[in-house]
């Protein structure tokens, strides 16, 4: 199997493929069972959580012992999946909640959902956190502007705060990228229905990777992780079943290949 492309292949199959303890990092965003697509529509859910933790069971022995992983889900799903890897040898780092901000909806029985949940892992105590390049913006510029003059007294020491921002937090508020791409105002229907926004992606790969190091892009979509883990310098390995997504990917700049 080649890096620097996309396999148009069922999940297990490419697993299967894959050669152990290669990838530096994986980034998962696979189907939540939301009925959002047929691949996205399990008959019960133990049909799904079997699924889910079958491709789970087939990808860890694919990671070094070094790596870290983002699975991605819904909240519910989230919870069981966390309760279940509490049984593997990985070690849970952060329950991350991407606060969507925008979008509506005609729920009057519950709360409005806007969150999705990303889990993260890594191998084990030794792996890359490059926090100082994702910091994020303070979020009171006259305090700052003022501290940056003077410092802060904290604890007997003057505190100054970093240029690049204040250290990223576990809740990320990121405008959905139905949200971003419109046309005269108006949201246009995505060539994807869940494309995830480039920004969350960039901020995952700069933080748990290095130049030249695998990005693992586990259920491809239109391929947001692989394009970004090339435009990264990182190289990347990564499988979608629909051939019609896998034009988007190869549209997108990233080659695709079929087992
Ligand atoms: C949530 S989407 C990924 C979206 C992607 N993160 C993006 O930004 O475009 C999940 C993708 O998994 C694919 N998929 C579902 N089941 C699969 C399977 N068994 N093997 C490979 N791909 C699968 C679907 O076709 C869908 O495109």
């Amino acid at each position: 199997m080649k890096n620097n492309r996309i396999y148009l292949a069922d999940v297990f199959d490419f697993l299967q493929e894959l050669e152990d303890n290669t990838v530096d990092l994986v980034i998962a965003d696979p189907p939540y069972n939301m009925k959002k697509a047929d691949w996205d529509t399990f008959r019960t859910e133990q049909d799904y959580f079997e699924f889910t933790l079958k491709w789970i069971d087939a990808m860890l022995p694919k990671c070094k012992p070094t790596a870290s992983i983002y699975l991605f889900n819904n909240a519910y799903n989230s919870a069981i999946i966390l309760h279940t890897l509490r049984q593997r040898r990985i070690v849970f780092r952060n329950w991350i909640t991407w606060y969507k901000k925008d979008g509506f909806s005609s729920t009057r029985r519950r709360y409005v959902n806007a969150q999705e949940t990303i889990l993260f892992y890594t191998m084990s105590d030794d792996y890359t956190f490059n926090y100082d390049d994702i910091r994020i913006p303070y979020a009171s510029i006259e305090r700052i502007a003022c501290a940056a003059k003077k410092g802060i007294l904290k604890e007997g020491k003057r505190w100054y705060p970093n240029e690049k921002g204040k250290l990223c937090n576990d809740v990320w508020e990121i405008t959905s990228q139905r949200h971003k791409v419109k046309v005269n105002g108006k949201i246009i229907k995505p060539l994807h229905p869940t494309i995830k926004p480039d920004e969350m992606i960039d901020r995952m790969i700069r933080a748990s990777s290095d130049e030249n190091d695998l990005v693992l892009d586990l259920f491809s979509g239109s391929g947001t992780t692989s394009r970004i883990a090339k435009q990264l310098n990182r190289n990347f390995v990564g499988c979608e079943m629909n051939r019609e997504y896998v034009k988007i990917i190869t549209n997108n700049g990233v080659d695709y290949d079929e087992l």
